[in-house]
């Protein structure tokens, strides 16, 4: 059905870019294999993407500006128009390989996991016998311009076979964030998991210091300002999916988390399944930040690279990245389904949905979405799960029949990582010095708790005004917010 309909659409897509192309310059793609998007140097209420080598023009969704530092459309006054100086990356020597290829027989689980080409199912099971995954990914604040969309697909009325809500996970960003719903995500039993304070590119460059003031810091904003249980935050994503190098993995090791969500998998025939960095990664680094020593233990959820065969909608590891603001939510369905197939009639690896705020501001492709939900929660063996719940499967794989003994999937338990939040909340105006800019702007920040006398930043997610009065410094066990270590 699906394929049917790609050449007429594929024809669409090509006339609409090339109209537009023959009224301007051309636009070139900076080469055959730089797949990805491009500001519009005309305006910033267009891109391109380029899928080898071949520019496809595209609108920002109405009222919506692209960004070029984020390579999404986003509103105006969020969206850094391009198109923006590239800062050359840094040389750096190939780090020598220090991880060995992966050993099943010393790799096992609930420690360690591994296989030859990352697409071997865990414990051996087979894949008609085994649940299949779906992770939905939210990345960047939440805020009114997301939060009404996101409860949209939290409604309650979404369950898993066994029973109980879906679940997300949320990789915050600090700014434009509002605290007093992310309090209610993490009540309702979402998980938080933190992206960065900054969003500041070429972080993968930076060194250890600068890794723990963006993660350990917004994973402090977060326990200041929505109650989130320091223990309960145990993921990161890095910020454009540009991992730190060994230098990431240490902080996430030192302070207590228990995965990364940045790697992405090229475009294969067969999906990769989560793995623990104990072994050489399996498939190509895209972003050539990978760590290159072992972490014995720590998992790695790879961003699988959506596409579809034949089909012109290019490949992303983000789904919002994809070219399909022209069909219909119809067509957003079919190219899901057939997306997911990949996974679902292969090797069950679990099926990662990432998606920014701009998906949610194109109607077709919102609404597919809930299609696609609908549909999938109608096969039996499907689950909805947030990351943490999915790895809590993989420590100790089940068959379908055997799920209810997961722990973490059941519903009668107490969910939330996030304290109850209040009816009425504070909105703080808060003033806030834009870094590297002598001038002093206001940033609103909704929270449950009192306003702190700036916005909070780098340094200073307390928000008290002393610049640089925080230094976190790797001392064991995590302590709660009363000061008492916590007890497991
Ligand atoms: C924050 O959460 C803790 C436990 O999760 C709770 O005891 C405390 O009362 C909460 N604080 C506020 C201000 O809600
Ligand atoms: C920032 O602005 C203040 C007051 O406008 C001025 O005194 C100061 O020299 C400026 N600093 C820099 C680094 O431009």
């Amino acid at each position: 059905m699906l394929k049917s309909n790609s050449f007429k659409i594929f024809s669409l897509l090509f006339v609409a870019a090339y109209v537009v192309a023959a009224q301007k310059e051309e636009f070139t793609c900076p080469s055959t294999i730089a797949n990805g998007q491009y500001a519009d140097p005309a305006t910033c209420r267009r891109f391109y993407q380029c899928v080898d080598g071949f520019p496809y023009l595209n609108r920002c969704p109405s009222g919506l500006y692209f960004d070029d530092l984020q390579k999404f459309c986003t509103f105006k006054d969020e969206a850094k128009c391009g198109p923006l100086a590239t800062t050359p990356a840094t040389v750096t020597e190939a780090p020598a390989d220090l991880a060995k290829k992966c050993d099943t027989s010393e790799c096992q689980l609930p420690y360690c996991f591994c296989s030859k080409d990352g697409t071997q199912i865990p414990a051996g099971l087979e894949a008609d016998k085994i649940p299949q995954m779906i992770m939905l990914t939210f990345d960047g604040a939440v805020n009114l311009n997301n939060y009404d969309h996101y409860l949209k697909i939290f409604n309650g009325k979404r369950k898993n076979p066994n029973g109980c809500n879906i679940r997300g996970t949320f990789f915050m960003a600090h700014e434009y964030s509002n605290y007093q719903q992310i309090q209610h995500l993490g009540y309702a039993g979402h998980e938080i998991a933190t992206q960065s304070i900054s969003q500041q590119q070429g972080l993968q460059d930076k060194g250890y210091e600068e890794w723990v003031g963006e993660m350990i810091g917004m994973r402090e904003i977060l326990r200041n300002f929505a109650n989130v249980s320091v223990n309960e935050v145990v993921g990161m994503r890095a910020p454009f999916l540009k991992p730190g190098r060994n230098t990431q993995y240490k902080v996430l090791e030192d302070f207590g988390y228990i995965y990364d969500s940045s790697i992405t998998v090229p475009p294969v025939p067969v999906p990769v399944w989560p793995y623990t960095l104990d072994y050489k990664i399996s498939h190509e680094c895209k972003s050539g930040t990978c760590p290159s020593k072992t972490f014995p233990g720590v998992w790695e959820v790879p961003l699988n690279t959506h596409y579809v065969e034949g089909y012109e909608g290019g490949h992303c590891p983000f789904l919002d990245q994809c070219v399909l603001h022209n069909l219909d939510e119809n067509e957003v369905l079919e190219w899901l389904q057939e997306d997911f197939s990949r996974y679902y009639e292969q090797n069950k690896a679990p099926y990662m949905m990432p998606v920014h705020t701009n998906w949610f501001q194109t109607k077709p492709l919102e609404n597919g979405l809930h299609k696609f939900l609908d549909w999938a929660l109608e096969l039996p063996d499907v689950y909805v799960v947030t990351i943490s719940q999915m790895l809590q499967y993989m420590t100790d794989p089940k068959e379908l029949r055997d799920v209810s003994q997961i722990d973490a999937w059941k519903c009668d338990k107490n969910v939330a990582v996030a304290s109850k939040p209040c009816n009425i909340w504070n909105t703080c105006a808060l003033p806030f010095k834009i870094p590297e800019q002598n001038i002093t702007d206001t940033r609103y920040m909704e929270t449950c708790r009192e306003c702190p006398n700036v916005y909070p930043w780098l340094g200073d997610a307390g928000g008290t005004g002393i610049q640089g009065r925080d230094s976190y410094i790797f001392s064991g066990p995590v302590q709660e917010a009363d000061g008492e270590p916590v007890e497991e």
